[in-house]
């Protein structure tokens, strides 16, 4: 055990009683500083540890850790949700279920959650700043049947869907989606979903999809980096108690109960979306050009209008709006 597990496991026996530094120390029989440098670890993942001077540290109330158990306690038995596995920390959670569970072809469903993501990757080989305590990385494998890669883009917009119905049953926030794949809370992208797969190239079906959703629940301790400062945010500004398990298993609710029906995801999401009606900048093939946006399909193809009045069906691309469109 660890000088951090062994620290925690001392603060939850004596849970609802202050211990200084100096007893921690001792009862462990390791130094001060190694149970300051501990405590500080544990506060960085999401435990809440309180410290009062004189009396020493007490675990508070608002602990938020992202725990197996918790995450299965909210789940909706009705659904056939697949086996979760949760780690502390991973390299990609999209290239862990690549790498360790996609081959296994018996498997046809899997989930991957971890609480930091030293390479997360988001669209566009785009890093995603993934660290610990403050998100949620996961990455789940589909097996659909008879899907073209045509359609597959549906996917990502079912996670974004399902992602918008979460918050809204568990926040009073309205989050909008910015097409394909981000969404936004009061001006600041929260959530960005980034969708690999392999298809059959003979018969043009999709063989698996490994959807990946990065959420920022809180911003991170040491704030953003630079070259998205102003552009992510957190959901929340202040902890709450076991959020994370809970915005988990509202995702994975709400994801398989759509993905089990296959149609109602396309008016959920175009319900939710900040670009109907608005124009945009479209980067697509190298080139940006100005389109207004008419519609989203059923397949959540983007249906535009460029300047010279031309009607066009967007598949891929990213979209840019301006400040006073971000919700
Ligand atoms: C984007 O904003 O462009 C998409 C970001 C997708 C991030 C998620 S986090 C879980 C999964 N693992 C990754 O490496 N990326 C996705």
């Amino acid at each position: 055990m660890s000088t951090k597990e062994r620290v925690l496991e001392l603060l939850k026996k004596n849970s609802g009683s202050h211990l200084s530094g100096e007893q921690i120390a001792e009862l462990l029989g390791i130094s001060r500083t190694a149970v300051w440098k501990a405590v500080k670890q544990l506060r960085t993942e999401g435990y809440d540890i309180n410290a009062q001077t004189n009396r020493g540290y007490v675990i508070g109330q608002k602990t938020d850790i992202l725990t197996l158990s918790g995450i299965k306690q909210h789940l909706d038995s009705s659904l056939s949700i697949p086996e979760i596995k949760l780690l502390d920390k991973v390299d990609s959670t999209n290239n862990y279920l690549k790498q360790s569970v996609v081959p296994e072809k018996e498997k046809d469903g899997f989930i991957v959650i971890a609480g930091e993501q030293t390479e997360g990757r988001g669209r566009f080989g785009r890093r995603f700043y993934s660290p610990s305590g403050s998100g949620i990385y996961m990455s789940l494998l589909l097996r659909p049947e008879g899907c073209t890669i045509q359609k597959s883009v549906k996917y990502t917009t079912m996670a974004a869907a399902a992602v918008c119905v979460a918050l809204e049953g568990l926040t009073e926030y309205r989050p909008g989606i910015k097409w394909v794949n981000d969404i936004y809370i009061n001006g600041r992208k929260v959530c960005g979903i980034l969708t690999e797969g392999s298809a059959d190239l003979e018969s043009g079906f999709l063989d698996h999809a490994v959807l990946g959703i990065g959420l920022n629940v809180y911003e991170p301790e040491n704030g953003f980096p630079e070259e998205i400062e102003g552009i992510a945010g957190g959901v929340f500004h202040t902890r709450k108690t076991d959020m994370k398990n809970r915005i988990v298993s509202g995702i994975l609710n709400s994801f398989y109960s759509l993905y089990s029906n296959d149609k109602d995801y396309a008016d959920k999401y175009r319900q939710r979306s900040m670009i109907l009606g608005k124009t945009v900048n479209m980067s697509f093939g190298g080139k940006t050009k100005q389109i207004r946006v008419i519609d989203i399909d059923d397949d959540c193809a983007l249906i535009a209008m460029d300047e010279n009045g031309k009607k066009h069906r967007y598949t891929g691309g990213e979209v840019s709006i301006s400040r006073e469109d971000i919700i």
